[in-house]
């Protein structure tokens, strides 16, 4: 399957907001060393990172020098290529609120218009606008520029109309890239290989033979230096409106047509649509959200969210969020889709589990553990691998039934560095293929199913329930599995 291409590179400029930033020094910059260490990016591709601090592109390195080594681990680090990858980058202070400070990039821009310009806004949401009114009035976007943005874009349906809307007065929809990093990890792209590669999977993928699906996206970490972000937002904008939502509709979406980018979107923006609305006091009784206190990991103890100083002590911000779902489609009908994700879960894991439909009837005695149906989880996260757990007779005299896994483990099977989703996004952005992005209507249609749920939360004044970090949230997210005789898979 030709996802990618793999055509080479046109010469670039990169121009990073926000270079300075956590997401530029731990992913972005890494990504793109990767990149010149695979010897993908032209010999004239330059980076141009700009913030506010005030250096030049010699501080700047060293910056990174002191910084991004920290994020490579010594066996992917090769001082040679990193020296040569320093000299791709440059930086000039530019405060994006300041339209005479867009006069640096200006000049640094000046003359390579007929080459690839990428505008990548790693900074706070607020600053999407500010930024594109800023680059189009100094007269920087040409016919061959495009704009990344990070997720989650706007708030709700009514800002994110508003930030597209000022987008649109600038760029032209398909330079648009809207970024979700969990469509750059090789397990995502892998359900579609998996699911339109196998002619074995298509009849089992449907209400008949499915029972449920659970996606879940946990994370040891807690809010680190994010907090007034985070506090901000919660983990139903941060998580849910995207990367979970991504993963459903990959999950869900009819075949497309071919693998051209409008095929994948046009079907994965019909999932979005189908989903039922969870509305008033549906949207109470089909979600959970909590919030972490103290726990302790085997390392020791952590503290709980509200214990940050930079919280505030009555925060309402909810760090959990569990979720039933349904899609109204032929396909789908009658099967809930459970999601969850939260900060300080016992460990980071996240899978999809496909619980197919019991055997209609057993002929084999029940023995312990014959509860539980086939099993087909796809895990992303802390390995790739993709498992079917099946039955078998355990050997021996009895007649008696096991459950055995059919293990996939990429690792073993590729034996190579596992890309950073970013490395295949960054890529596709310079090379113009918008596959791995989301459309405008895509975001607009998933902040549709999501305003209801949190207005239904402040209508009832739904508060988060407490979890003690280092486990699997609260509770009431078990009740709301267990409802219907399940349990979260967490083996
Ligand atoms: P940070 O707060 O770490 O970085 C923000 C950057 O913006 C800094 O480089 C800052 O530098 C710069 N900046 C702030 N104000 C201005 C200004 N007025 N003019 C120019 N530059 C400015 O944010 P993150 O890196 O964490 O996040 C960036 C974006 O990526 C956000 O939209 C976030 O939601 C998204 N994101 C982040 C993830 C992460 O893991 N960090 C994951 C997924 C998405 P200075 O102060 O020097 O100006
Ligand atoms: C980001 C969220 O989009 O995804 C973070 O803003 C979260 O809060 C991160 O930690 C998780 O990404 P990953 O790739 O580590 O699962």
């Amino acid at each position: 399957m030709n996802l990618i291409s793999n055509e080479s590179l046109q010469p670039f400029d990169f121009v990073l907001f926000g270079g300075t930033g956590d997401l530029s020094i731990r992913k972005l910059i890494p990504a793109l060393y990767f990149r010149h260490c695979e010897k993908q990016l032209p010999q004239d591709g330059r980076i141009i990172a700009t913030a506010r601090s005030s250096m030049d592109s010699d501080e700047f390195r060293a910056l990174l020098d002191e910084q991004v080594r920290q994020h490579i681990s010594d066996q992917d680090f090769d001082q040679q290529h990193w020296a040569s990858f320093l000299d791709r980058v440059h930086y000039y202070p530019v405060d994006v609120t300041n339209v005479q400070s867009y006069q640096a990039l200006v000049e640094a821009l000046s003359g390579r218009e007929e080459h690839v310009r990428v505008f990548y806004l790693s900074v706070a949401p607020s600053l999407f606008m500010p930024i594109t009114k800023g680059v189009h009035a100094a007269g920087l976007i040409t016919e061959h520029s495009r704009v990344a943005l990070e997720k989650p874009l706007g708030r709700d349906q009514a800002s994110a109309e508003d930030i597209n809307d000022s987008l649109s007065a600038a760029f032209k929809e398909e330079q648009i890239y809207r970024i979700d990093h969990y469509l750059g990890k090789e397990t995502v792209q892998n359900l579609l290989a998996l699911r339109f590669g196998n002619a074995l999977f298509e009849p089992l993928w449907r209400s008949e033979r499915i029972n449920d699906v659970q996606i879940t996206i946990a994370e040891s970490l807690g809010v680190e230096g994010r907090s007034a972000f985070y506090d901000q937002t919660g983990a139903l904008r941060d998580m849910v409106q995207n990367h979970l939502l991504q993963l459903l509709v990959i999950l869900a979406m009819e075949p497309p047509v071919s693998i051209d980018p409008d095929a994948v979107r046009d079907e994965k923006i019909k999932v979005l649509r189908a989903l039922k609305p969870l509305t008033g006091i549906d949207a109470i009784e089909n979600s959970v959200r909590g919030q972490y206190k103290a726990g302790a990991y085997s390392d020791g103890p952590v503290p709980g969210y509200l214990d940050n100083e930079d919280i505030p002590d009555d925060s309402t911000t909810e760090t959990f969020v569990a979720l039933r779902a349904e899609i109204g489609s032929w396909r789908w009908e009658g099967v809930p889709f459970f999601l969850r994700t939260g900060k300080r879960m016992e460990s980071k894991t996240t899978e999809i589990v496909i619980n197919f439909k019991k055997v209609p009837h057993s002929i084999f005695p029940t023995a312990d553990g014959f509860t539980t149906p086939n099993q087909l989880i796809i895990r992303l996260q802390p390995e790739e691998s993709i498992r079917m757990r099946i039955y078998v007779k355990a050997w021996g005299d009895d007649i008696q039934l096991q459950p055995v896994y059919l293990n996939l483990d990429f690792n073993d099977v590729f034996q190579k560095r596992k890309m950073i989703a970013y490395e295949r996004l960054l890529l596709d952005l310079i090379r113009g293929n918008p596959t791995l992005f989301m459309r405008r209507d895509e975001v607009a249609a998933a902040w549709a199913w999501i305003d209801p749920i949190r207005a239904a939360w402040e209508q009832y004044q739904y508060r988060p329930k407490n979890y003690t970090a280092g486990t699997w949230g609260p509770g009431a997210a078990n009740a709301l599995i267990s409802k219907e005789g399940l349990r979260w898979n967490e083996d």
